[in-house]
């Protein structure tokens, strides 16, 4: 186990570190920028009907159903379809409506999830067009689905999701970016300028990974803290909510994920000077408005910590800690933000001397409803 552990203490560290590679496997052979290729082989005759969707239905669970969440706020700005985000478990049991021109894309890494797999057999026997974006070979989701494309990240151990993650936004991406090149509802220039930005993606993720020491120190400061709270905005939101489940899942602190400008209905109320609450806020379409609401919980005597684009002046100034990572466009930023966050959830397991790999009460894959 040691040698599979290549090095690192878990086999959650090792993957968090894997992840520069498994972005750029996911990629390989799929995305060129200097010559504009990019193609997706499973995607097949299929590809059209994603094109011509009426709307795109995930379904998905845990940190899977957080990746379809980010790919909402992409495939609705560049391919203009309406997308739903369901919990496998929610859609199953509702009698959901699932109409001709809907196209239904499933996430998984184990592909093996009990409540996923029976979403898509619903979807299915309503006539359903199925998508898988799975990573293990050959399991069952893939074998349910009509086409789909594997994230390509390598077996993932620890039960707390993350190379696997990172693998999926990447799929994603690139399948939202066939569609809106045929759909024609992105620009030339902005398809270019987002492959490009794709490819330097596993660089800048080897950048924010150098963080680690600095991260230790805030999880040092905040091991014994009771809660926390995770604010984001847009693109980032979805990765707040993926930063309190990871360390809700692995330190078993009470972590909570909210969409920064909802924090005044409900969670604002939890804010005193215990309170750390990480904001996710890089330089994006939401930067101002952000600022303010960092504003609205400094006045509460919150502590903050800060996940800024490299450079920013104002953002530090008002956070107790303050981590910066590379400039990308703000679509692409999940797969940089959420680095940190899955390495502070890290830390302050471990700290805490809990069991990282193997949490209690949880499972690798959840094979059961
Ligand atoms: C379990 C795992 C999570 C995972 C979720 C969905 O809860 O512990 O890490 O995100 O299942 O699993 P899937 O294999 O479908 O992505």
């Amino acid at each position: 186990e040691a040698i599979e552990k290549g090095g690192f203490e878990h086999f959650m560290l090792k993957e968090i570190f894997e992840q520069p590679r498994s972005i750029s496997d996911c990629m390989r052979g799929r995305l060129d920028s200097a010559t504009g290729r990019l193609v997706l082989g499973g995607l097949r005759e299929y590809v059209n009907k994603l094109v011509n969707a009426d709307r795109i239905l995930i379904v998905a669970c845990g940190t899977s159903w957080h990746a379809g969440l980010v790919a909402e706020y992409f495939f609705e700005e560049f391919c203009r379809i309406p997308v739903e985000v369901e919990y496998a478990s929610e859609f199953r049991y509702r009698n959901p409506v699932v109409r001709e021109g809907d196209v239904v894309i499933a996430i998984s890494q184990s592909g093996e999830t009990a409540d996923t797999l029976a979403a898509i057999e619903l979807a299915k026997s309503k006539g359903a067009i199925i998508f898988g974006v799975c990573n293990v070979v050959g399991s069952s989701i893939p074998r349910a689905t009509h086409a789909g494309a594997y994230t390509h990240a390598g077996p993932e151990i620890g039960v707390a999701s993350t190379k696997a993650f990172t693998a999926q936004l990447t799929v994603l991406n690139l399948i939202a970016l066939i569609v809106a090149q045929k759909k024609g509802t992105i620009t030339e220039q902005k398809f270019h300028e987002l492959l490009v930005d794709m490819e330097t993606i596993p660089a800048k993720v080897e950048k924010a990974l150098k963080l680690n020491d600095q991260i230790k120190v805030i999880a040092d400061t905040f091991k014994d803290a009771s809660n926390f709270l995770y604010l984001g905005r847009g693109y980032n939101f979805p990765v707040a909510l993926e930063g309190a489940l990871k360390l809700k899942e692995i330190s078993y602190i009470h972590a909570e994920g909210y969409p920064a400008a909802e924090m005044k209905h409900g969670p604002i109320a939890l804010i005193d000077q215990e309170m750390p609450v990480v904001f996710i806020a890089t330089q994006d379409s939401s930067y101002e408005k952000i600022v303010s609401n960092i504003q609205e919980v400094k006045a509460r005597k919150g502590r903050v910590i800060s996940v800024v684009t490299e450079g920013d002046k104002l953002i530090p100034k008002m956070s107790e800690f303050t981590i910066e990572v590379p400039a990308v466009h703000e679509a692409l930023m999940p797969m940089v933000s959420v680095i940190p966050l899955q390495l502070l959830s890290y830390h302050i397991a471990v700290m805490r001397g809990c069991n990282v790999d193997q949490p209690r009460n949880l499972a690798k894959s959840v094979t059961v409803e």
